[in-house]
């Protein structure tokens, strides 16, 4: 594991003197890596990046680069890119004459420029568009020029936010590929902001999910959505059934879930015995249960069903045991024969309940 490499220490950013829009977050960034801020409009994460770029003051915390503090480091001295959330190319300016803007703002000696200019656009495959203006781009052309403007100067750290909002689901997709590509060629730090949860899932070595100008987690994707720490991550990445329980027996792992009634959790780690708890259980984790097979150490439950949406693939089935709705997505081959049944049996392996604590 590499060190720190970019450090937020309990940053604070308040706009208005009352209302924190980031308030007092800690990361620590690894030299290389690609972090994802995740979360809903307004949690902070324009915020976050803006301090990181010199563009807004701190209100309280700090930030360090490479073991040093950033306290009054000018932007163009961070050496950091930025593609700004909707921030357009220069529409009066060609695609390199955009490109070489930054070196140009830095004084890069002239003999330079040309050549990081090509290299750039060839990282990017835009060569052949040089001399082409903005307006003669299609949007996924666009958000590569602003990416070859953003590395132009060989930045330190790289911050994206949201560079694919504009895009088609097929661009998009295209695009994401292509940031990893760049990322894994050029080996820079990366810090993107998405509100898309399926984007942080495939493009990240870590997420960060913020709420409310807070940090909730940060963890690679896949302990994300498996051991998500509190009911916002768990809600906010993946579908997921939220039950309310309470521990009956901590060392068992038993808990009261309502209509459930009591349940088996592998590791109810995050729960003391009587307290209150969130059980999740994510809808792919639950199957069915066919006649006459064997049960022993799941939990099973009697489900009628309410509903089903159709994915191609697989189907989301909806129903009820008692009082309590259940999600459950059957893979393609068990779907068709699911739907047509008003009861179903499902069950679930104590290992695939997670158990989150409740204020
Ligand atoms: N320049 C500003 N002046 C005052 N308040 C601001 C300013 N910029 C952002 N805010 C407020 O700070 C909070 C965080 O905003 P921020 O832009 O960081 O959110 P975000 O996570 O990037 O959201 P989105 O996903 O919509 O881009 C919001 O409540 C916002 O209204
Ligand atoms: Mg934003």
């Amino acid at each position: 594991m590499n060190d720190a490499y970019l450090c937020l220490k309990d940053v604070v950013k308040s706009y208005d003197g009352h209302v924190n829009a980031v308030d007092g977050i800690s990361i620590d960034v690894r030299k290389g890596e690609f972090l994802t801020l995740l979360g809903p409009s307004g949690s902070g994460k324009t915020t976050t990046l803006l301090m990181i770029a010199g563009f807004e003051d701190l209100t309280d915390g700090a930030l360090e680069l490479d073991g040093r503090s950033l306290a009054n480091v000018r932007p163009y001295r961070r050496n950091i890119g930025m593609v700004f959330q909707n921030y357009a190319l220069f529409p009066h300016m060609t695609t390199e004459t955009n490109v070489a803007f930054p070196l140009k703002m830095r004084k890069f000696p002239r003999d330079q420029v040309r050549p990081r200019v090509e290299k750039a656009l060839e990282l990017v495959g835009l060569a052949e568009f040089a001399v082409k203006y903005p307006r003669e781009l299609s949007g996924g052309q666009q958000q590569r020029v602003a990416l070859a403007r953003a590395l132009v100067f060989e930045p330190d750290v790289l911050l994206l936010d949201e560079p694919l909002g504009a895009l088609d689901k097929n661009l998009r997709e295209q695009m994401q590929v292509e940031i990893k590509r760049i990322h894994g060629e050029v080996g820079i730090t990366t810090i993107y902001v998405t509100h898309d949860q399926t984007e942080a899932m495939t493009m990240s070595d870590r997420i960060a999910v913020f709420n409310d100008g807070k940090i909730e987690q940060v963890a690679p994707p896949l302990e994300m959505y498996h051991r998500p720490a509190t009911w916002f991550v768990g809600n906010f990445i993946g579908d997921s059934n939220f039950f309310e329980a309470a521990v009956v027996d901590r060392s068992a792992g038993t808990l009261a879930v309502g209509s459930l009634g009591e349940i088996t959790a592998a590791r109810p780690d995050g729960g003391i015995a009587g307290g209150r708890v969130h059980a999740l259980v994510r809808p792919e984790d639950i199957r069915l249960i066919h006649e006459g097979e064997r049960t022993e150490g799941l939990n099973t439950f009697d489900m009628s069903v309410e509903g089903s949406v159709h994915y191609g693939d697989s189907v989301l089935v909806i129903g009820r045991v008692g009082s309590l709705s259940l999600r459950v997505r059957v893979p393609g081959a068990q779907a068709a024969a699911v739907v047509r049944d008003g009861q179903l049996r499902v069950g679930w392996r104590p290992e695939d309940v997670h158990v989150i604590p409740r204020d």
